[in-house]
């Protein structure tokens, strides 16, 4: 039987406020002003006011699927307005879009059971399949208007999306709606001014806004979880400044992305993905295109201003020192600005894109007529670029172009420095070759973005030389084969030996017989994850989470399972359950794991035993990772990491499946909310300062996701992406590389498309030959969710490529199958037995996992320990 963690206390407790006051406070400052004429901040009338709009009521906290985070509650924008002092005169029109909301879902919900009846699927795949979504927004009527102030009107536009399926260029998604379009053109009409308020996960069209005088002011509020409404507030009336920027480039219409008509069931095939834009991707692309965007990346707009100011920029041996100041020249508010570093490589034999982010800073809060200095480094090694012919990272001879500013599209050149000879920064081998021709997009330099003074800048900037000498070159020595471990102990060795250090690790592993050693590295769950459980719902020991690692190594061994769950919007687990008197959790009673679709679907309801007891695991929803990318602030992002962490720390939740770091490489991948940004050196240090936050508490670690490419969502499992080493290594890698060697996380989890045609979680070369050898990871990599195929997850017939192979993930370097079944057990069992799969590779898995739970028992008797002085 499991230690239960949960509360038996269902009120509030101290460490829910505490965390979602924190999370308010980390969520004002991911919000983006994209534009204003004057008309925010608002004064909170006396009379009522005008709020229209999907997302008032139906605010959207997050998107769904495992990064879905079930809080106690929602602070929806209604109430954030009313919590703030607002009145709102808009109820008849809020009260006849809730009625056909509901309306919608019934149909849905219907319509859900007669196909899950009808095809005998799995419900979490027929969810994931076909979302739902709100319908659209009733259109405004005289009525509605009557006796309203018509100075001003809110309107808020909320979108979903989620794994499993990719957004659409329609309205109600991508588009507005036909909805949304009329009450906004009655609104201009009838209301001096117009304030849009975007909760949203990716980004929308925003012609409407951008060109239409009434609308005054454009707000990206994103998705904040559960405090949304309330730190949406806080920015309305100016108690907070907002000071997020882009983590993505906001184009003029969806066309000006760079692969709009290839993404995924954009040319209806989504079974094979070329990467033909290489690695022009977000801002490389517009500004190397002579694309002009709506809101380029880094933009946002602040109720105050500030003025930049470069003091020095300094080369010292293989680093970059810039020093700005930063002055709020406004009279007003009190601010923070974004100093951001861009650079511009030379031209050489590989082709280089316009400018690349490589350093950024934000100021403390600056108060008006006040300035503050901020030191930026940057490493030189940072600014190489991949050489596909000599397998290396190469620094080209040439000037380096150093740009300071408060955006991509607003920088001005600081200075430039001059590279006298190559460098090799770091030789690798060659891998991840691609399995066809790639077309790749090639720029023109005579396109690049430009602006009036850039060559007058340029010519006057100051030069330093950089001594290629004093940058080092380092060469990767790649592993052998594994060694088959022995032991000469004779004594059944036990996780306590290796803990009282009368015993190694690899005396157990050496014992375990290969049954054993394959149930380490198959996660637990039997019988049927699809069908039964949700995503992010396969664990017994502690409701709601992903999963769990082998309990069967308790009693022989002392190996204790591990728990994992979702992220990265918090931490995944069911709000409520029971349990017997002995603490035997009861499936099937408490929260409905489904939304309550058992009912409907006739499953039966267990009795509840005598002596049942209620337990409440309550967690923080906090800002999703776009809108914490948003806040450009790192240390404010270890703080997120950080509530996640110390709930972990109170559920016994070991690993957490976040952050999710895939490149936002299109608008409609259904996943972006889950994501940090389409530049890899800002997502690389968010997910450090995520991971930090995490695991600054003592056994609890995070896992890196969905690696690598995983940039879709139709067809995941069985979708092939094909792109070119240096874009794969420069764009889709880099983020995930800086995570580890800056935060070390103690996971990864490999994702569910094939890179270049084999499945990530069968690459070798992935995971073993570029995260351990080139990266020096060393924590447990594990599959995504029935990515083997095993369960019920029945291999899809009609697809192009199949699933990925139980025993080759272990040849690979994939410790652990998740969620686990007894196919993935059997087949791995096999290829031992036949001489496929030798089993050295298997105890180099079990390995790591008994490491990992070697590291968890440590720091609970550390706590113990402490606890005891
Ligand atoms: C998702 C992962 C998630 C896992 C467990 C999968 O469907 O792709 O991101 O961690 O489920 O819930």
């Amino acid at each position: 039987m499991a230690k239960i963690y949960a509360s038996k206390v269902k009120e509030e407790s101290q460490r829910e406020k505490r965390n979602m006051a924190r999370s308010r406070g980390i969520a004002t400052q991911g919000m983006v002003l994209l534009k204003n004429d004057g008309v925010l901040p608002l004064t909170v009338p006396k009379y009522p006011i005008a709020v229209f709009g999907s997302g008032v009521r139906h605010t959207v906290k997050g998107g769904t699927g495992s990064g879905d985070v079930n809080s106690r509650s929602v602070c929806n924008v209604e109430q954030g307005l009313k919590d703030g002092g607002f009145l709102i005169g808009t109820d008849p029109w809020l009260n006849r879009y809730d009625a056909l909301c509901s309306e919608h879902m019934n149909s849905y919900m219907q319509c859900f059971v007669a196909e899950l009846t009808r095809k005998g699927q799995a419900g979490v795949l027929y969810a994931l399949e076909n979302p739902y979504r709100d319908p659209d927004v009733p259109t405004i009527i005289e009525d509605d208007l009557k006796g309203l102030d018509k100075s001003l009107a809110l309107y808020i536009i909320a979108r979903t999306s989620g794994e499993g399926s990719d957004r659409r260029v329609i309205g109600g998604d991508y588009e507005l709606s036909e909805g949304e379009k009329s009450n906004l053109e009655i609104l201009c009409k009838k209301f001096e001014k117009v304030v849009v308020v975007l909760n949203v996960g990716g980004v929308i069209d925003t012609e409407f806004f951008r060109n239409n005088d009434k609308v005054g002011a454009v707000l990206l509020m994103s998705q904040l979880g559960n405090i949304s409404g309330a730190a949406l507030t806080d920015i309305l009336t100016g108690k907070v400044n907002p000071s997020g920027r882009l983590a993505a480039t906001w184009a003029q219409k969806y066309l000006d992305y760079p692969c709009a008509d290839t993404f995924g069931h954009r040319n209806g095939d989504v079974a094979d993905e070329y990467y033909s834009e290489g690695i022009f991707v977000g801002y490389r692309w517009f500004d190397s295109f002579g694309v002009t965007p709506a809101y380029p990346f880094g933009y946002g707009l602040s109720y105050s201003d500030f003025k930049i100011n470069t003091d020095s920029v300094t080369a010292d041996g293989c680093s970059l020192k810039l020093k700005v100041t930063v002055t709020n020249i406004g009279d007003r508010y009190t601010g923070k600005e974004t100093v951001q570093v861009y650079v511009s490589q030379p031209a050489g034999k590989v082709q280089k894109p316009y400018q690349v982010l490589a350093g950024f800073a934000k100021t403390g809060d600056i108060k008006p007529g006040e300035s503050t200095t901020v030191t930026i480094r940057i490493a030189l090694t940072d600014l190489a670029s991949y050489d596909e012919k000599t397998s290396s990272w190469i620094l080209e001879k040439g000037e380096y172009t150093v740009r300071v500013g408060k955006h991509s599209r607003s920088s001005r050149i600081e200075a430039v420095l001059v590279l006298e000879s190559d460098v090799v920064t770091k030789k690798l081998k060659k891998c991840l070759l691609p399995d066809c021709e790639i077309d790749e997009a090639k720029a023109d330099r005579a396109n690049f973005y430009t602006y009036s003074d850039e060559t007058k800048e340029y010519e006057k900037a100051l030069r330093i030389k950089v001594d290629p000498e004093a940058i080092n070159t380092q060469t990767v020595s790649y592993s052998d084969e594994p060694m088959l471990l022995t032991t000469n102990q004779k004594n059944t060795v036990t996780l306590q030996d290796v803990l009282s250090k009368s015993a190694a690790v690899d005396d157990i592993v050496s014992q375990l017989s290969n049954e054993e050693l394959a149930l380490l590295c198959v996660g637990t769950a039997r019988g049927g994850f699809g069908s039964t459980s949700v995503i992010g719902a396969a664990s017994t020991a502690c409701p709601g989470a992903a999963g769990d690692t082998t309990s069967e190594l308790i009693n022989t061994r002392g190996i204790t399972n591990l728990v994992l769950a979702d992220g990265p919007a918090g931490l995944r687990l069911s709000k409520t359950f029971v349990a017997d008197s002995e603490g035997n959790v009861i499936p099937g009673l408490g929260e409905s794991a489904m939304g309550g679709i058992e009912q409907l679907l006739g499953m039966p309801v267990p009795a509840r035993p005598d002596g049942a007891i209620d337990y409440y695991q309550y967690c923080t929803a906090i800002p999703i990772a776009t809108a914490l990318a948003q806040t450009w602030d790192m240390e404010l992002i270890s703080h997120a990491g950080d509530i996640v962490g110390e709930e972990m720390e109170e559920f016994g939740v070991t690993l957490w499946l976040a952050p999710g770091m895939n490149i936002q490489r299109n608008p409609l991948c259904g996943r972006n909310f889950e994501y940090y940004s389409e530049d890899p050196f800002l997502s690389g240090k968010c997910a450090s300062a995520t991971i930090t936050g995490v695991q600054k508490h003592k056994g609890c670690g995070a896992c890196i996701k969905h690696f690598a490419l995983n940039n879709l969502e139709d067809n995941r499992s069985h979708n092939n992406s094909h792109a070119t080493e240096r874009t794969i290594r420069e764009i889709y890698l880099r983020g995930f590389e800086i995570a580890v060697e800056d935060a070390q996380p103690l996971s990864l989890m490999t994702s569910y498309n094939l890179l270049n045609g084999l499945h990530t979680a069968n690459s070798y070369e992935l995971l073993t030959s570029v995260l351990r050898d080139e990266w020096k990871f060393k924590g447990v990599v594990m599959t995504d969710w029935g990515t083997t195929g095993g369960g019920d997850m029945n291999p899809a017939m009609d697809s192009k490529y199949g699933f990925s192979d139980p025993a080759l993930c272990i040849k690979a370097g994939n410790d652990l199958i998740m969620p686990g079944s007894q196919e993935d057990v059997d087949a791995i069992l096999s290829d031992v037995k036949f001489g496929k799969l030798n089993r050295a590779y298997l105890q180099t898995s079990a390995k790591r996992v008994i490491e990992l739970v070697l590291y968890r028992e440590q720091s609970m008797i550390t706590d113990k320990e402490t606890s005891n002085e």
